[in-house]
Formats: C-alpha cells, sequence, structure tokens
C-alpha cells in the first residue's frame, strides 16, 4: 500500500493533467501485474519474442513507436532502444517508475508521449475516430507496435459510456477497436499487433462462469502466434476462479 501510494503521488507528479485521472488505474496495474508476476510471464515472453522476430528483419531501424507502452513488461525496450534511433512510447501514462528506470538507464533516445489512442473524442464530436492518424507525422517512421492496448480501448471507453449512459456502447466501442486495427493496417510501415482477442473464467472444475469477446464482434486479423494469458490466477478474482485471455499476435 506503501508503495503504491507513492507511485501514484509520484506518477501524479509528472502527469499532464488532463492525464491525471487516468493514473489511478495505471497504479493497479502495475501492483496487479507485480502480483501475478510468475502467471504472466509466459505471456510477457512471448510478446518480447514476437517483436523481437519482427525486428529481426528490418534493415533500416530509425522510429519506433509502441502503443500502450504502459509499464515496459512486455514490450523488449532494451533491444528496442538500441536497435532504432528514437522510440516514441504513447501511453495514457508513464508510470514514474517506468520515467525513472529509462533515465538510469540513460536511454536519451527515448520519448514519451501521453495521449490517449483510444479515438473516442472524435466519436464524442461526430467525427469518424481516426486514432493513429497523428502517427502520418512521425518522421522516419519504420516501426508501430500496439502492445496489448486494443482490449483497453474497449474496456476504458465502456467505462466512461457507463458515466454518460449511452445505449450504443456496443456500436461505439466496436467502431473504435475497428479504427484502430484499419490505422494499423493502413500504416506505411512494419507493424505488430499484440491483443487479447476473448477471455474466459473458469472454475476449479473448468467450468465456464464468464466468458467474453474482447473485440466486440470486430473480426480478429489472421494471427501468426496464439497463446493463452492467465490474467488472474487463482486468488487474483477469488480462490476458485480464474481468467484465461487468449492473446494473438499479428
Ligand atoms: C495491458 S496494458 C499494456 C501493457 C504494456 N504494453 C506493458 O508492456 O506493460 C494496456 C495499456 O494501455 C494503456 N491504455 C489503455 N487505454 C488507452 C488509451 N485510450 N490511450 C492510450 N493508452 C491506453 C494503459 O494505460 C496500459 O498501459
Amino acid at each position: 500500500m506503501i508503495l503504491e501510494a507513492i507511485q501514484y503521488a509520484a506518477t501524479q507528479a509528472v502527469t499532464p493533467s488532463e492525464f491525471r485521472p487516468f493514473v489511478h488505474s495505471s497504479v493497479n496495474l502495475w501492483s496487479r501485474a507485480n502480483r501475478c508476476t510468475k502467471a504472466w510471464a509466459p505471456h510477457e515472453a512471448n510478446c518480447k519474442a514476437f517483436i523481437g522476430e519482427t525486428i529481426a528483419g528490418m534493415r533500416q531501424r530509425r522510429t519506433a513507436v509502441v502503443l500502450g507502452s504502459g509499464l515496459l513488461r512486455d514490450v523488449p525496450i532494451l533491444d528496442l532502444a538500441r536497435a532504432f534511433d528514437t522510440v516514441v512510447l504513447v501511453d495514457l501514462v508513464h508510470l514514474a517508475s517506468v520515467r525513472a528506470w529509462i533515465k538510469a538507464k540513460r536511454f536519451t533516445n527515448i520519448r514519451l508521449i501521453s495521449r490517449d489512442l483510444s479515438g473516442f473524442t472524435d466519436t464524442l464530436a461526430g467525427r469518424m475516430p481516426e486514432p493513429l492518424s497523428f502517427l502520418r507525422q512521425v518522421p522516419y517512421l519504420d516501426l508501430v507496435v500496439s502492445a496489448n492496448i486494443l482490449s483497453q480501448i474497449g474496456v476504458g471507453t465502456r467505462r466512461q459510456l457507463a458515466q454518460s449512459r449511452h445505449d450504443d456502447a456496443d456500436a461505439i466501442v466496436s467502431s473504435l477497436i475497428k479504427a484502430h486495427l484499419d490505422g494499423l493496417s493502413a500504416l506505411p510501415c512494419r507493424t505488430a499487433l499484440l491483443t487479447d482477442v476473448s477471455y474466459k473464467v473458469t472454475d476449479r472444475g473448468g467450468a465456464v462462469l464468464e466468458d467474453a469477446d474482447l473485440l466486440c464482434g470486430v473480426p480478429a486479423p489472421i494471427a501468426k502466434r496464439s497463446w493463452f494469458w492467465t490474467v488472474a490466477p487463482y486468488g487474483e478474482l477469488g480462490r476458485d476462479r480464474q481468467a484465461v485471455h487468449q492473446v494473438i499476435a499479428v
């Protein structure tokens, strides 16, 4: 609790005011990731390996952008920072501990951008969401990694919609998920998409207590790799329940 309070206060202090409401959920993610280190390790290794494979064959390595860089747990940041001239990390929030780590490692080629990547503000303004259009302005862009952010765009948008009592939440979330996928596939550079696409909550006997499509009906692109990620091992959600997500790498 004390570490969380310090992380929270330190991150609030370095986060632009419009993104401060999201600090709480980043700190929660950090705490959960620390509690679930063992259960998450295979997923994180798979993500890093996939990004490693993606960059291995690249001849030009000028700028890499990581969308949803978060805690830098599933992103091989050392490899990226060594391989690329510039690495741009984009997220709603960059935790104080992540910022301190980057500083301590003296990576002068890593840039941090706080940005809402959902496209929801476009939707609210009655425009077609184009959440990745800002990437057109990034010079010498050679790689974009979408790092386990896509399903979270849906989760976050639903949370915001619940407050404003919209009845077309499903349609809005689907349109934002589609906009992210369309935006990625339209980029004129190498891309890697890592995302969970569905989950099941099961009991110790294997009975399915809950399941959901995290892409809200939007067809997932054809995966190059796929695996299961135990997001909530037994004890996290309840003593006899676990949540396992299916992840794809494209
Ligand atoms: C599951 S975490 C990804 C973990 C991260 N790739 C890592 O290596 O630790 C999802 C990340 O997406 C970010 N995120 C969620 N919604 C977002 C949005 N609308 N815009 C930008 N980032 C968002 C969260 O802040 C979080 O860091």
